[in-house]
């Protein structure tokens, strides 16, 4: 080959090489562009719109009236057989002390604070939420064994943090059903 035609081919190669890079800054400002965009999009219709299952309640009134007053606190069955687990956390307890739920059944949390944020996380399932004074959380679950499991605060709230935890025991469905028909609301206690 001539020096000429080596001239040549390394020219051919070098403009084979920047439009190749060409097509790549296309296609990668493309991705950068498309992923910018949603960010912005969904930021500006997140902020648009009230969040979802956002439930506001007065912490400075709980213990007086209401859905979170001492004798509403616990588990309860509805009529129609759904299975609600209502909690309160303060500095340094959970109240009720000892939660009691069935297996195999979807149980529905619904807790909230009276001071610090706390939170909790059941065992090793994924039942597991923040408590925000002035805010109820919600979630359903499902545990799928019996026993019992511990229940800790899982927010650092305060000197008392390390000590704050509950118990939950998880029975088998027809157990828990019975207890259930026997009194209004459930507790670790009598059987
Ligand atoms: Cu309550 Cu940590």
């Amino acid at each position: 080959m001539s020096a000429a035609g080596a001239h040549d081919s390394g020219e051919r190669a070098h403009a084979i090489a920047v439009a190749a890079e060409r097509r790549w800054t296309i296609v990668v400002g493309a991705i950068f562009v498309l992923l910018v965009g949603t960010m912005i999009v969904t930021g500006l219709q997140w902020a648009s719109m009230p969040p979802s299952r956002v439930e506001a309640i007065d912490s400075r009134t709980l213990h007086v009236a209401g859905e979170f007053v001492e004798t509403n606190l616990g588990t309860a069955v509805a009529a129609d057989g759904k299975v609600t687990v209502r909690l309160v956390a303060q500095q340094y307890s959970f109240v009720p002390q000892c939660i009691v739920v069935p297996a195999e059944m979807p149980v529905t949390f619904r807790g909230t604070s009276s001071d610090a944020i706390h939170g909790f996380i059941v065992g090793t399932t994924n039942a597991n939420t923040m408590l925000i004074p002035g805010f109820v959380a919600t979630f359903t679950t499902t545990f799928r064994k019996t026993g019992e499991m511990l229940m800790p605060c899982h927010e650092y709230c305060g000197t008392g943090h390390e000590a704050m935890w509950a118990r939950v025991q998880v029975l088998p469905p027809a157990e828990f059903l019975r207890r259930a028909r026997e009194r209004e609301r459930l507790d670790c206690v009598g059987g």
